[in-house]
């Protein structure tokens, strides 16, 4: 019996769909603890290629249980249309896909305001990927969302939903001058997908208390990765939750006593989408390379990602504040066309060197990344599935980012399919 969490370890992307998707194998439930729609995971099962946003990957394998938990915001429409995708695949779920019922819910109202906000001059654009997220955990920690139990009841949600409708109305128009739809047609909207929800609705942190004690394995999923983590992130550049492991009890209901591991996810280089500081990146051929090799291009908004080299003080911060005793290592396949492969190990401001994460952006932004480089190995290592077999050159990148982070890395991927991983450990 045991109960792990996988967290990413940069800024989101990192590949956690793929290795949730291996190592839910040995799991017997999959369970997301935060974010919503915002996250997008690829995942190839089958010769298919499948992006989820909400569901877990977990999803794909028959007998596995998913629990979206408490701590994660939904968009009914979003899961409904996610829902589709996998009936139109053929993928048996609904008695397998369990909602928590104090889940907080989006609705239009707040993807208007992310838009309106991120659009309007006035304000520090943060790059969201205009879900809706942040003004949804936004109620809820002003103790104005709507919870997904408050579906069941049309009178009360009616009125809930009224309430917060009028409030947002006034700053969307008034103070973003932006659009809104009318309220008939958002309670129409919403009336139209409880059901589904309904349908669905669970005391997830009970059932999961059960399962615990029933001695099944539990695989915690967060979305987003550390440094966009609302509390130990670049912040304002960040996400509205906690993606740091610690987010895997508030967002599940499960006390931290129960956790058993934490293992990460982090890229052989580093992305981040929209705005914020990102002392690594790469804006010559390199960044071009990576990009193009990489496909780094966001699963849900199709924005470019900006890319850069591998940031240790990111990697160590991020095994620190997890607890990660292990680590997957994705898409090393992608430095094959590198000639010199950079690693940074600190950061220098003004003469100071940084070995820890700085909170101050104006540190964060104008620092210069101290490198260590490795040679190249210039030579495929796509598909590779054994550590002899990799270049030695490769061989030693991979080691050096061992001793430089602290971390054994449990699973290292070749490529975009399930069989293209050297898979070192299993997690339970
Ligand atoms: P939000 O989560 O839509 O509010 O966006 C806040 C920040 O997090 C933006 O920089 C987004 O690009 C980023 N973000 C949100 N979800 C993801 C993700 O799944 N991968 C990478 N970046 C993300």
């Amino acid at each position: 019996m045991s109960v792990a969490v996988i967290a990413g370890m940069q800024w989101g992307d990192e590949g956690k769909g793929k290795v949730v998707d291996l190592l839910a194998e040995d799991a017997d439930i999959v369970a997301r603890y935060q974010g919503g729609h915002n996250a997008g995971h690829t995942i190839y099962c089958d010769g298919e290629q499948y992006v989820l946003h909400l569901i877990p990957s977990g999803i794909f394998h028959k007998d596995k249980i998913c629990v979206i938990g408490n701590g994660v915001v939904i968009d009914p429409q979003a899961l409904l249309d996610e829902m589709n995708q996998l009936k139109k695949a053929g993928i048996e779920f609904e008695s397998r896909l369990l909602i928590s019922d104090r889940a907080n819910i989006i609705l239009p109202y707040h993807c208007s305001s992310d838009i309106s906000r991120e659009s309007d001059g006035k304000y520090q654009k943060i790059g969201t990927t205009g879900r809706g997220i942040g003004p949804s955990y936004a109620d809820k920690i002003a103790r104005l969302g709507i919870r997904a139990c408050d579906l069941s009841d049309e009178n009360r949600l009616r009125k809930l939903v009224l309430a917060n409708y009028e409030e947002k109305k006034a700053i969307i128009q008034k103070l973003f001058d932006g659009e809104l739809q009318s309220f008939d047609e958002i309670f129409e909207g919403l009336l139209k997908t409880r059901k589904v929800i309904l349908g669905l609705l669970t005391d997830t942190h009970t059932y999961l208390r059960q399962q615990i004690a029933n001695k099944k394995n539990l695989l915690c999923e967060g979305a987003q990765g550390t440094m966009l983590d609302v509390d130990h992130g670049t912040y304002p550049f960040v996400t509205s939750s906690n993606s740091t492991s610690g987010g895997a009890c508030t967002g599940l209901g499960i006390p931290p006593t129960q956790i058993d591991r934490v293992a990460g996810v982090i890229k052989a280089y580093t992305t981040r989408v929209g705005e914020g500081p990102f002392p690594t990146e790469l804006f010559d051929e390199d960044g071009e390379l990576l990009r193009k090799e990489g496909h780094e291009f966001g699963a849900t908004t199709g924005r470019p990602r900006r890319c850069g080299w591998f940031d240790a003080v990111v990697a160590r911060y991020a095994v620190h504040l997890n607890g990660i005793d292990s680590a997957a290592l994705t898409k090393v396949d992608v430095l094959d066309k590198c000639k010199v492969v950079k690693v940074c190990t600190a950061y220098e401001h003004n003469g100071k060197i940084y070995e820890e994460m700085p909170a101050d952006l104006n540190v964060l932004q104008n620092c210069k990344p101290v490198y260590t480089e490795f040679d190249g190995w210039m030579e495929s290592t796509v598909g590779t599935y054994k550590f002899e077999s990799l270049p030695k050159n490769a061989r030693l990148y991979i080691d050096g980012l061992k001793k430089i982070i602290g971390a054994e890395f449990l699973m290292i991927s070749t490529g975009p399919k399930r069989e293209q991983t050297i898979c070192k450990e299993g997690l339970f």
